[in-house]
């Protein structure tokens, strides 16, 4: 089946959203929101799968979709929902379930890597996780999925679901690949110089949306820079080489370019580069975090979103569920 011009993701409920989610994933949302059909979900069902509490869950959607917004989601524009306001979810799932294989479902990476994690609570739906971010996608129809690449088998996996659906009852879905708007995603290195910014590693070393400008300018001056450079042009250690990139995020291209001339001629001063970048960061920061505060402070703004975004869902859902049932032979009367 041609692919069309919807694009769906789900974001984790997780709360807090850091910098690499921002130049990783928000970026490209709102510039995809422009030019596609955008269904974007919280998916707070997913998150039920292991994190039985829902005592925290109706903070950390609201702060998610907060977050998003003042991103600059708009929900005017992409609908903006929440998994369990969309009850059509359930049903398809529970098809997609009768065409998902025990085996398949056990191989999968995540799953084995949750077992691992939480060996007291293997659940069904833990099994199932990836069927039900199938679901999630096939019932917008949805031809684009922009995910990062620890998703791409969950992807993998929906297209099979897809395949396997079409070719029992009839041509429903189309197989949704995974998309990122424009080329490469930029890379956001962590403080400490390993590897990525990720909320899960040093909270010192990730830069998140909600940090206040004091706590911003602490992470930044803490940064690991290297050792200074002895001769000049020489190569860019690792550390500083990631100062840079962060710089490149945030900063004006001629500050950027004279840091650089400044390590070139071996003259640079990592403090003060850092101080740069630490009132960069304050200056990108700041104004998204009071956005989400002043959304997070207006429920019924909150409320009117998530109604909008849902009756858009469902509408969308309804019709693919039609089909569906029709293709399956559920049609009675
Ligand atoms: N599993 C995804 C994650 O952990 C979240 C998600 C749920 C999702 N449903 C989705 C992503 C549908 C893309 C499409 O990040």
């Amino acid at each position: 089946m041609a692919a069309n011009n919807t694009v769906m993701s789900g974001i984790r409920p997780t709360g807090f959203l850091h910098l690499g989610n921002y130049f990783g994933a928000m970026r490209n949302y709102v510039k995809m929101q422009e030019e596609y059909e955008c269904f974007f979900m919280v998916a707070d069902l997913h998150s039920l799968t292991t994190h039985p509490d829902t005592r925290e869950l109706k903070q950390n959607v609201h702060r998610v979709l907060a977050e998003n917004i003042a991103c600059g989601l708009n929900p005017d524009k992409a609908a903006l929902y929440c998994q369990s306001h969309l009850y059509e979810t359930s049903e398809l799932y529970l098809y997609l379930n009768m065409l998902a294989y025990k085996g398949e479902l056990e191989k999968t990476t995540t799953f084995k890597d949750k077992v691992r994690q939480h060996p007291q609570n293997v659940n069904a739906g833990l099994l199932t996780y990836p069927v039900l971010m199938a679901t999630d996608i096939l019932i917008h129809r949805a031809s684009y999925v922009p995910v990062g690449k620890d998703q791409e088998q969950h992807l993998e996996m929906t297209r099979n679901f897809a395949q396997r659906f079409n070719h029992r009852y009839g041509e429903v879905f189309p197989e949704p690949m995974a998309f990122n708007f424009g080329q490469t995603l930029l890379k956001v290195p962590s403080l400490d110089g390993t590897g990525k910014m990720s909320k899960s590693e040093n909270q010192m070393a990730t830069l998140y949306l909600s940090d206040d400008d004091d706590s911003i300018r602490k992470k930044v001056m803490k940064a690991k820079t290297g050792e200074a450079p002895i001769e000049k042009n020489a190569d860019m250690p690792e550390a500083i080489g990631n100062i840079f990139l962060l710089m490149e995020l945030v900063s004006e291209a001629d500050v950027i370019a004279s840091y650089k001339h400044d390590f070139n001629e071996c003259r640079i001063r990592f403090g003060d580069m850092k101080k740069q970048l630490a009132e960069d960061m304050v200056k990108f920061i700041a104004p998204i975090r009071q956005k989400t505060n002043d959304i997070l402070a207006n429920e019924n703004y909150l409320k009117t979103v998530m109604e909008q975004g849902a009756e858009k869902a469902r509408k969308s859902a309804k019709a693919t569920m039609d089909q569906v049932r029709m293709v399956m032979g559920l049609n009675y009367f």
